[in-house]
C-alpha cells in the first residue's frame, strides 16, 4: 500500500470544483499581483487586525525582524530545533540567532533556559510552533515582559493552533505564517504572510514588500518585491474554509498512531491546554536509518525533521554553537523520524504504517 508522506492530489480532488472556480474567478479578473480578499479572511479567522500577504514564510520573517527595528548588533532568542528560515529572518535583518535548547517532551523552546541567553543586546524572542504544537506563550510571554522584549511567533507549521483556546498568531507583536504547499494552510506555490494588531507595522512590511512605495512610483526607501500573487490568495481562502476540519482530522489521525505505536517508540504529546494540529507527526526510535529504509521499501513517505540542530549546522558555525550546549536538540536529532501526516490519511493507511513501524522500531 502507497502512503504518501503528503498527499496534495488527495486534497485538491477533494475540493476540486471550489478551487478550480476560484482559480477561473482570477483568470477572469487577472488580478494577479495582490490577494487582499485572502489577507482580510486570514484576518478574520485570525482575529487580528491585519495581515499582510508577502512571497513565503522565509520573506515573512526577515521583513517582520526588520520592520520591528531589529538589527545589526541585537541579538533575538531562537529555539535550536527549528527549520534554518527562523534564524535566517534574525540574520538577514542583521540581527544574531542566540539559540536556546528545545523542551524533551515537546520539542518546542524551553522556556526555562531562555533568561540565561538574554544580554543587555536581547531585543526579541521567537517562539515557533513547532510540529503545529503551540510553544509554552504563558511563561515565554512573562519572560519578553519582564526583560522588555518584543514577541515574534513563527506561525509557518501552525495554522489552526490554539494555547488555552487562543489562535496561535495572536500573542506576540507579530506573527509570521508560510504557505508552502504542503503547509497545514498551504498555496499552490510559495506564499507568506505577517499578521499584526499594529496599523504601523502592517503598512511598514506593506511598503518594504512593494519596493517602498504606497503610492505609484514614489518610493520612500528601498524595499523589495516580496507579495501573495491573486492566484495563491483564492487557493487559501478556498483552503481556509476547510482548515478546521482538515486540523480535526490531522489530530484523529495523530491518536489513531499514539494508541498503536506508544509501546514502541516515543510518540509526540500534546501539552495541557494545547491544540496540536500536526502539521508534522514525530516519533523517537534508536534505529532511524534501518526504519527509514523498511518504511521506504514499503512505499511509505518517511521525513527527518530536523537532521542537524540550528547551533551546529555550518551556516551557524562560526556562533560557536557546540553539541554539549544544546543537549536535548542535539541527543534527539539521530532519532526522529516523521510519518506520512496529512487530513486525506485513511485509517486503512494508518494502520498500515503502525503494523510497519512496530516491525522494525527499537
Ligand atoms: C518553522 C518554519 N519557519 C519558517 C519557514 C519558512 O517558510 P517558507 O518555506 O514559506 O519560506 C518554514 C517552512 O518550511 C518553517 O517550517
Amino acid at each position: 500500500m502507497k502512503v504518501n508522506f503528503v498527499d496534495l492530489r488527495a486534497q485538491y480532488l477533494s475540493i476540486k470544483p471550489e478551487m478550480d472556480a476560484a482559480i477561473a474567478g482570477i483568470l477572469e479578473s487577472c488580478a494577479f499581483v495582490n490577494s487582499r480578499s485572502f489577507e482580510k479572511d486570514f484576518a478574520t479567522y485570525l482575529g487580528l487586525k491585519n495581515v499582510v500577504g508577502v512571497g513565503n514564510g522565509t520573506d515573512a520573517l526577515c521583513m517582520a525582524f526588520h520592520c520591528l527595528g531589529i538589527g545589526k548588533g541585537d541579538e533575538v532568542i531562537c529555539p535550536a530545533n527549528t527549520f534554518i528560515a527562523t534564524a535566517e529572518g534574525i540574520g538577514w535583518a542583521g540581527a544574531t540567532p542566540v539559540f536556546v535548547d528545545c523542551e524533551p517532551k515537546y520539542y518546542n523552546l524551553d522556556p526555562t533556559k531562555i533568561e540565561a541567553a538574554i544580554t543587555p543586546r536581547t531585543k526579541a524572542i521567537v517562539a515557533v510552533h513547532l510540529y503545529g504544537q503551540p510553544a509554552d506563550l504563558d511563561p515565554i510571554m512573562a519572560i519578553a515582559k519582564k526583560h522588555k522584549l518584543l514577541l515574534v511567533e513563527d506561525c509557518a507549521q501552525s495554522h489552526g493552533a490554539t494555547y488555552n483556546g487562543q489562535k496561535c498568531g495572536t500573542f506576540g507583536d507579530v506573527a509570521c505564517f508560510s504557505f508552502y504547499p504542503g503547509k497545514n494552510l498551504g498555496a499552490y506555490g510559495d506564499g507568506g504572510a505577517v499578521a499584526t494588531n499594529s496599523d504601523e507595522l502592517a503598512a511598514h512590511v506593506r511598503k518594504l514588500g512593494d519596493h517602498g512605495s504606497n503610492v505609484k512610483y514614489r518610493h520612500d526607501f528601498e524595499g523589495i518585491n516580496s507579495r501573495l500573487d491573486g492566484i495563491q490568495g483564492a487557493v487559501l481562502s478556498v483552503k481556509l474554509r476547510h482548515l478546521e476540519q482538515w486540523s480535526d482530522r490531522r489530530i484523529a489521525v495523530a491518536a489513531r498512531y499514539n494508541a498503536g505505536l506508544k509501546d514502541v517508540c516515543v510518540v509526540p504529546q500534546t501539552a495541557p491546554g494545547r491544540r496540536h494540529v500536526f502539521h508534522l507527526y514525530v516519533i523517537q526510535v534508536n534505529n532511524r536509518d534501518e526504519l527509514m529504509k523498511h518504511l521506504s521499501d514499503q512505499g511509505i513517505g518517511v521525513g527527518i525533521h530536523y537532521p542537524v540542530p540550528l547551533p551546529v549546522t555550518p551556516a551557524y558555525e562560526h556562533l560557536g554553537g557546540k553539541a554539549a550546549g544544546f543537549p536535548v536538540a542535539c541527543g534527539i536529532a539521530d532519532k526522529l523520524v516523521s510519518l506520512p501526516m496529512h487530513a486525506d490519511l485513511t485509517d486503512e493507511q494508518v494502520d498500515f504504517v503502525i503494523q510497519e513501524v512496530k516491525k522494525v522500531a527499537k
